[in-house]
């Protein structure tokens, strides 16, 4: 060690006292510093995803093929229909440093490329649609249908405007990113908007139809997926639409506490339902979007639907919904997910169970 260390280091470490001390505190600030500046790159790059370019996509039919049962058209088939939009980097809370950036964004969209149902994916530019057709390259091309759309020519993103001013206004709470970035809400509206285009234009013929948010695989992208497939759970009731339970709902609420506070009843994550229960569903939300904007409430879809199931905006006609209810651990969900992607999950559970023999060939 002596013969390592230039010699005035070793004399004022071991003789000097006073200096000692005063090197040992540079020294442990420094390594404060530093640890600091790793975590800060570490969470920057890893946890918000702030990188250059497109996340690393595998094409793992180069060496497993897609087994013949995995895309062959269901009875009970799904058309699942998402969007990837770049958004820019997210608040996604009250935090200094709390961010979703457009990279983790394209991350969580990787488990597509091991759904075998068809896809509907809506992009805004080129660049996006080359990225989810990689995604989805080891799928057979007719399993997927990418479609490019421009934000004027969107329903929802016409309320722009209306929901920034809302946001903007000082008394209105704050919540990120829900009530502070309009373009999320637009999105989340938008969400309804293109799964109502899918079910009238049934582009693969299927009886059923789903949005699922291009998030909701994340779970998957870390923990590594097999091939799997998404059809409704036995029993389902055509006359309703599906969704997660995330919490109870009381229809006595005002409608000012559901839109301006966390009041959670469904999770926006899927919404499934056949052509004529989203028909009906969707026309009104976007009615029910419309009369709460012009009461100065804005906020995101799940708030929306809260709303429109409560006393204040019941109509006589609405579609029912089905709220599927997970308990923690069951369908291997724990904490949040539990929550918020129960149905997304026993869909998947659904198809599994049927191909159970060949699907621990595979490795599901
Ligand atoms: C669905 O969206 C596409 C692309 O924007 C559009 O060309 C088509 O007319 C829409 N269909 C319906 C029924 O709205
Ligand atoms: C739903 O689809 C069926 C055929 O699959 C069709 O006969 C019916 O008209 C459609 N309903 C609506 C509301 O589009």
């Amino acid at each position: 060690m002596k013969n390592l260390l230039p010699n005035y280091i070793v004399t004022t470490f071991l003789h000097n006292g006073k200096r000692y001390t005063q090197r040992r505190i540079i020294l442990a600030s420094v390594l404060l510093l530093f640890s600091g500046l790793v975590y800060l790159i570490y969470h920057v790059t890893f946890n918000i995803g702030i990188w250059y370019g497109n996340p690393y996509v595998g094409t793992w039919c180069r060496y497993e093929k897609v087994p013949k049962f995995a895309v062959k058209h269901e009875p009970d088939e799904i058309t699942v229909v998402t969007s990837l939009f770049d958004l820019g980097l997210v608040k996604k809370g009250n935090g200094l440093l709390d961010y979703h950036s457009p990279f983790k964004y394209k991350q969580w969209v990787r488990p597509f490329s091991k759904l075998t149902n068809p896809v509907v994916v809506f992009v805004e530019d080129d660049e996006t649609a080359q990225y989810v057709k990689k995604v989805r390259s080891c799928i057979p091309t007719t399993h997927t249908k990418i479609i490019k759309v421009k934000r004027k020519d969107l329903w929802a993103f016409s309320l722009f405007r209306q929901i920034k001013d809302i946001y903007s206004q000082s008394v209105y709470p704050k919540h990120y990113p829900y009530t502070t970035s309009a373009e999320f809400s637009c999105l989340t509206h938008a969400k309804y908007e293109f799964l109502l285009n899918v079910t009238q234009e049934n582009y693969f013929k299927t009886p059923y139809f789903a949005w699922v948010d291009v998030t909701a695989f994340r779970k998957l992208d870390e923990s590594g997926t097999g091939i799997f497939k998404l059809i409704p759970p036995s029993k389902f009731d055509r006359e309703k639409v599906g969704f997660t339970q995330v919490g109870p709902h009381d229809p006595h609420l005002d409608l000012d506490f559901v839109m301006m506070y966390r009041a959670v009843w469904v999770s926006g994550s899927m919404v499934l339902g056949t052509n004529s229960t989203i028909k009906r569903f969707v026309q009104v939300y976007k009615k029910s979007v419309e009369s709460l904007l012009d009461k100065g409430l804005a906020n995101t879809d799940e708030h929306i639907i809260y709303a429109m199931y409560t006393q204040k905006m019941k109509q006589p006609d609405r579609v029912k919904i089905h709220a599927y209810r997970c308990h923690q651990g069951q369908l291997g969900l724990m904490g949040k997910d539990a929550y918020y992607y129960c149905l997304l999950y026993l869909c998947k559970y659904t198809w599994e169970n049927i191909h159970g023999g060949v699907a621990s060939k595979i490795g599901l």
